[in-house]
């Protein structure tokens, strides 16, 4: 292997080490949980009364995340895969495509909301177009749902992963918000092709 190679994956390790030993000193249950740190530090859409919805929770880092600055809020959490209880957060385990979940959001919040993330991934399949794809198509899904239920000036965050499906995510983020920023946080592994989505303002369409 050449010098440089080493080096940039011994930089790339170091990082990852970083991010996941700060999780266990911290008692977060993922190191994704930085990136909504650093997601919320740039766009600030986390507030005490925030009532908030994270769509792909489990383990639950970034519900760990935003409990901590909910006080006096909402916060329920989504997932296919079952998660371990934090207290203060509403769990229900589903598929938030599906209208039942889709009808026990609505009744759990009964009101408009202010956040909707979404750190969503579909199960790695082997090929890489298609995990891409799928991941999106999961992104415009719950741009959909987020349109149907946050208040005017409500704020949605996904990940997305660059590649086929981005221009249609991009075209229709942009039908459906005022203000839309792409970000990618430094706990995201540069390797990765997964950025994050800030869309803020839903338009009436
Ligand atoms: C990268 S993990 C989320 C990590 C989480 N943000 C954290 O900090 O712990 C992605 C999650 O998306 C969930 N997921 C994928 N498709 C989903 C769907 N249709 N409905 C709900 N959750 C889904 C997966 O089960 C998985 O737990």
């Amino acid at each position: 292997m050449r010098k440089n190679k080493k080096s940039k994956n011994w930089f790339i390790k170091k990082n990852k080490d970083h991010f996941f030993k700060q999780s266990k000193i911290q008692g977060f249950r993922s190191r994704s949980a930085f990136k909504l740190i650093e997601i919320d530090k740039k766009f600030k859409l986390i507030k005490q009364n925030s009532l908030l919805l994270d769509l792909g929770s489990s383990p639950g880092g970034w519900s760990q995340v935003a409990r901590k600055q909910i006080t006096n809020g909402k916060l329920l959490a989504i997932d296919i895969k079952p998660m371990e209880r934090i207290n203060n957060v509403n769990f229900i385990e589903g598929d938030f495509r599906k209208k039942e979940i889709q009808e026990k959001i609505m009744l759990y919040f009964n009101s408009k909301i202010d956040v909707v993330l979404s750190d969503m991934a579909a199960n790695t399949s082997g090929n890489k177009d298609l995990d891409t794809y799928n991941t999106g198509q999961l992104c415009l899904d719950a741009m959909t749902l987020s349109t149907k239920v946050l208040r005017e000036e409500g704020v949605f965050v996904s990940k997305m992963f660059m590649g086929s499906i981005y221009n249609e995510i991009n075209e229709k983020s942009k039908k459906c918000f005022k203000k839309v920023v792409k970000f990618k946080p430094l706990s995201s592994k540069k390797e990765s092709k997964e950025i994050y989505i800030f869309c803020k303002g839903v338009l009436k369409i």
